[in-house]
């Protein structure tokens, strides 16, 4: 099974998942400057540039992969789910455009309009991390098991797929 994913959907994976460990990496420093703002502190100024980042990083992350789905909806390979385990493939691919979006946007509520939505952000971050998760293990099972080449279809330009 190949699909052809566009150049751009190509280019989006791959940028959205470099942008991801930034979010995990500098997620902690929100509660850090908040802390210290309550407790009438100045927060640390590296906390601060993180924080700044976590934002502006996770507002164009949700950017992206809204931008994602657009094209996807638009030019989607696709291709009905055969076996249980592609349906469940299928499931999680949409599952992420979700999660993504949604976690962006609990983010941006909690920071700028009430963060009575933090703890549902916090625990998105979690579920993403177990998303992320069974998603590297699919992606190891198809290229270390099974042998079939699934990477290739993020890996390569199309046309360049091979056909199974
Ligand atoms: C997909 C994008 C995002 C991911 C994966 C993400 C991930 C995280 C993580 C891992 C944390 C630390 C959670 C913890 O303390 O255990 C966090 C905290 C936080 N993030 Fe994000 N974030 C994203 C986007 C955003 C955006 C766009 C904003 C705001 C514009 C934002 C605002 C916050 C806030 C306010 C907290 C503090 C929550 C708290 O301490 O209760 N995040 N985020
Ligand atoms: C090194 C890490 C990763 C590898 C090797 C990888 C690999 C792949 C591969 C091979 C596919 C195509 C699967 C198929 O169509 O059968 C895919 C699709 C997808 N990946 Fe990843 N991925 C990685 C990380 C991530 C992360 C962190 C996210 C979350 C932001 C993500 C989100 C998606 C989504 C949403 C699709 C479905 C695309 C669609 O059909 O519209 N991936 N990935």
């Amino acid at each position: 099974m190949q699909r052809a994913y566009s150049l751009i959907q190509i280019a989006l994976h791959w940028i959205i998942v470099a942008m991801i460990p930034v979010q995990y990496l500098t997620g902690g420093s929100v509660e850090r400057t908040h802390h210290a703002a309550h407790m009438g502190m100045e927060p640390d100024p590296w906390d601060m540039l993180q924080h700044l980042v976590h934002n502006y990083c996770g507002i164009a992350i949700g950017f992206l992969m809204g931008l994602r789905l657009l094209v996807r909806l638009r030019g989607a390979p696709e291709e009905t789910p055969k076996s249980l385990a592609s349906l469940a493939a299928r499931a999680l691919h949409l599952a992420f455009y979700a999660a993504i979006i949604g976690q962006a946007s609990l983010g941006f509520i909690a920071s700028y309009l009430t963060f009575s939505v933090a703890p549902l952000h916090v625990a998105g971050s979690w579920v993403i991390l177990g998303m992320v998760a069974l998603h590297l293990a699919a992606a190891a099972w198809h290229t270390l098991v099974l042998r079939d080449g699934t990477l290739d279809c993020m890996t390569r330009l199309p046309g360049k797929t091979t056909a199974e």
